[in-house]
């Protein structure tokens, strides 16, 4: 399955990049289209003169058939990311997530492309009704008026246009459920490089030696699994060699972690020790976190990257790049 044309969008993003780098090396032909609103050239310097990249804008329709053209496939990946965001802008999480598919559904049944490859998220269950989650929990937007379920609904949305036109017009769509990607570089709206970068500044005021106190959202004990970058891109690969057309897969890993415990880490990988003080959850926000990936480990996959060797290296990445978080 080597040498294909291959569209991804929002490939200047955290994953898109790396989804896009893997492709590249495995020996395909790709065209990145991103408006760069979140993505970063930078993640891509290394291979630019390998890739086309379109800068456009994921709703206008025109500008998605024309990317379109003259590839064997898409993975469509531009979206609004950023818990931050789902609270701030819910409009425009939506916008860009409906039009967004709406647009590359379209430009596929135009231009005759086939093969569809969907990221989904996690944020679909909402509150899952068992841990570990497999891919039969339903989705869920428990309450319309609260706008943290703008992503999880605009990818529920998502994930229904792709199957039932998939059904009728492609001969091939997969859609992937990441679970909380990390790796350096990653953005700054999410828990590690907040934690790393609140760490350095409350580090530089304080004594040395002396404990950080170190304020967190909730009582600390809620879970996540944190899943590093390399492994997402490996069971995309994975999947998109081995899975069923229409088929769901959880990406993700099994090691589950209380926020309390990753602040430790962090802390640790920082040189620091804290003091933790709890406080309220965001509204919305769920308890545990940490899929059932035996469906894609049934295809082969296994995630390699331990949270204890990738959470340093990111750590390190913010504290050497803190001068690219966005000025509040
Ligand atoms: N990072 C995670 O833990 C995680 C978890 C679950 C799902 N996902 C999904 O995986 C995908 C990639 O996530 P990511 O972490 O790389 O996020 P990201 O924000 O780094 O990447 C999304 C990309 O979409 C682009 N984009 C946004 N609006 C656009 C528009 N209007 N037109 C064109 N491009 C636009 C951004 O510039 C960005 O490069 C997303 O669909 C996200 O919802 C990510």
């Amino acid at each position: 399955m080597s040498g294909k044309r291959i569209l991804v969008t929002g490939g200047s993003g955290f994953i898109g990049s790396a989804l896009v780098t893997r492709l590249v090396r495995d020996g395909h032909d790709v065209r990145v289209f991103d408006d760069n609103s979140r993505g970063r050239p930078r993640r891509l310097a290394e291979i630019e003169n390998d890739i086309e990249f379109i800068a456009g804008d994921i709703r206008d329709p025109q500008a998605v058939d024309a990317a379109i053209e003259g590839v064997d496939e898409v993975h469509h990946l531009a979206y609004v990311n950023g818990t931050e965001f789902f609270y701030s802008a819910p409009e425009l999480v939506l916008e860009v997530g409906v039009k967004g598919i709406v647009n590359v559904l379209d430009g596929c049944k135009h231009r005759g492309v086939g093969t569809l490859i969907l990221a989904s998220s996690s944020e679909v269950y909402q509150t899952p009704p068992q841990i570990p989650t497999d891919e039969r929990a339903p989705l869920i937007v428990p309450d319309p008026l609260n706008p943290r379920y703008s992503y999880g609904g605009g990818k529920i949305i998502s994930e229904l246009m792709a199957i039932n036109y998939g059904r009728k017009f492609f001969e091939r769509v997969l859609i992937f459920r990441p679970h909380n990607v990390y790796g350096p570089d990653m953005g700054f709206e999410h828990v590690i490089p907040q934690f790393a970068l609140r760490m350095k500044k409350e580090a530089a005021q304080q004594a040395r030696g002396a404990p950080i106190l170190f304020p967190i959202q909730g009582s600390g004990e809620e879970t996540r699994s944190f899943c590093h970058v390399d492994d997402l891109v490996e069971g995309v690969i994975r999947m998109r060699e081995k899975g069923k057309h229409l088929g769901i897969y959880h990406i993700g890993t099994t090691e589950e972690i209380s926020i309390a415990d990753l602040a430790s880490k962090v802390a640790l990988a920082c040189g620091q020790t804290i003091d933790l003080a709890t406080g309220d959850t965001l509204p919305g926000s769920t308890l545990r976190r940490c899929p059932d990936i035996s469906k894609l480990v049934k295809l082969g996959y296994k995630p390699r990257v331990a949270l204890a060797e990738g959470l340093p290296p990111t750590v390190r990445w913010y504290w050497e790049n803190a001068e690219l978080a966005p000025q509040s």
